[in-house]
């Protein structure tokens, strides 16, 4: 992939055009916020979106947080309650996410919320981020730009070789002036919950809102992807590393599959050519599909355990795993 790396000036508009192009055609980018940079996709591109999770070598799924311009693009992906709205008016453009239920109409992937019917929003204030925004018209979703389990890069000099070759553009902020990831807030009802202490202080947050229920104490905190996603299962049964199927199932195919076609209640392909990207970019939607079906079972032919196979099967593990109302 062609790599523009601009170590001059990176506002430059011709960068920022080709940054903007590169999202629109699926690609990846790499961008400066004003917290860590992040590794960006349109955020309503389903394979754009599973590529973020290739490149960063994941081994789950975890939701990522969605950039857009301004808190009346936010609205459009999440429906904000009252608490919210004042901790955007006070804090945005900055380094505050906020989780809210997604739109009805949410333009936003599946894949971006990992599954869950809520998404992540931020308006980062950095002009070069904002300057992508207003240029693509997009919502960006963007993690950190590092590999899985590496430390977030706060300088363009900090990212990693195997994120600079997965993105087509790299654009070259200098320095993050905050440095310290975004504070997370999500909501029980409206009540505001801290789920990641972040780059503005809780004190700050609690002068708007009123004291925050503490992540340790609320079972939705993301203290790990897993706790949180264990959140997430689809109604029917799923039955995993199928090799026949059962007329009442609904059935998940993965490659050229060997089992009969028109059996089951429901079918879908994940990727009739066998490609992990294009596979991760159906799971959420197709789950729901076959979910929506009503059958009690999803029976899930076997998927390869390498590259984003890892992440697939984890999040399949999850939605087979016995179901339990309030998980540990
Ligand atoms: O400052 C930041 O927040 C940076 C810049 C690039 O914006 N981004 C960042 O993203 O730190 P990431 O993916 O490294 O961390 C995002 C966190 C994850 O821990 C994830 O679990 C949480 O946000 N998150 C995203 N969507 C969520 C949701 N729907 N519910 C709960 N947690 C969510
Ligand atoms: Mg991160």
């Amino acid at each position: 992939m062609t790599q523009i790396d601009t170590t001059t000036d990176s506002t430059d508009d011709k960068v920022l055009a080709r940054a903007a192009q590169a999202l629109k055609q699926g690609d990846l980018v790499v961008f400066p916020t004003e917290t860590v940079y992040g590794l960006g996709a349109d955020a309503s591109q389903d394979v754009a979106v599973a590529r973020i999770f290739a490149a960063k070598n994941r081994p789950n799924f975890n939701p990522l947080i969605v950039h857009v311009a301004s808190l009346e693009i936010a609205e459009c992906f999440g429906v904000f309650c009252d608490p919210a709205r004042a901790l955007a008016q006070a804090f945005w453009p900055g380094p505050l996410s906020l989780v809210v239920p997604r739109t009805d109409d949410c333009p936003a992937s599946l894949l971006v919320s990992a599954g869950l019917d809520t998404i992540a929003l931020r308006v980062p204030e950095s002009h070069i981020a904002q300057a992508l925004l207003t240029r693509s018209q997009l919502g960006i979703a963007a993690p950190s730009a590092n590999p899985s389990g590496a430390l977030s890069p706060t300088d363009a000099t900090h990212i990693a070789p195997s994120i600079r070759e997965a993105a087509a553009v790299v654009v070259d902020g200098g320095p993050c002036r905050v440095g310290l990831e975004s504070t997370i807030v999500g909501f029980e009802g409206d009540r505001p919950v801290l789920l990641r202490p972040g780059g503005i202080a809780v004190e700050e947050i609690e002068k708007i809102v009123g004291p925050l229920v503490a992540a340790a104490h609320n079972s939705k905190a993301p203290t790990s992807p897993g706790q949180l996603l264990s959140h997430y299962a689809p109604s029917a049964k799923v039955r995993l590393n199928a090799t026949d199927v059962r007329a009442d199932e609904a059935l998940l195919r993965f490659g050229k599959s060997a089992l009969p076609e028109g059996r089951a209640m429901a079918e879908k392909n994940l990727s009739p050519t066998g490609d992990l990207v294009e596979a991760a970019s159906h799971l959420f939607q197709y789950l729901r599909d076959l979910d929506a079906s009503g059958a009690r079972t999803i029976a899930v032919e076997p998927l390869p355990a390498t590259g984003l196979g890892l992440a697939i099967n984890d999040r399949l593990a999850r939605a087979a795993a016995p179901r339990n109302e309030s998980p540990s």
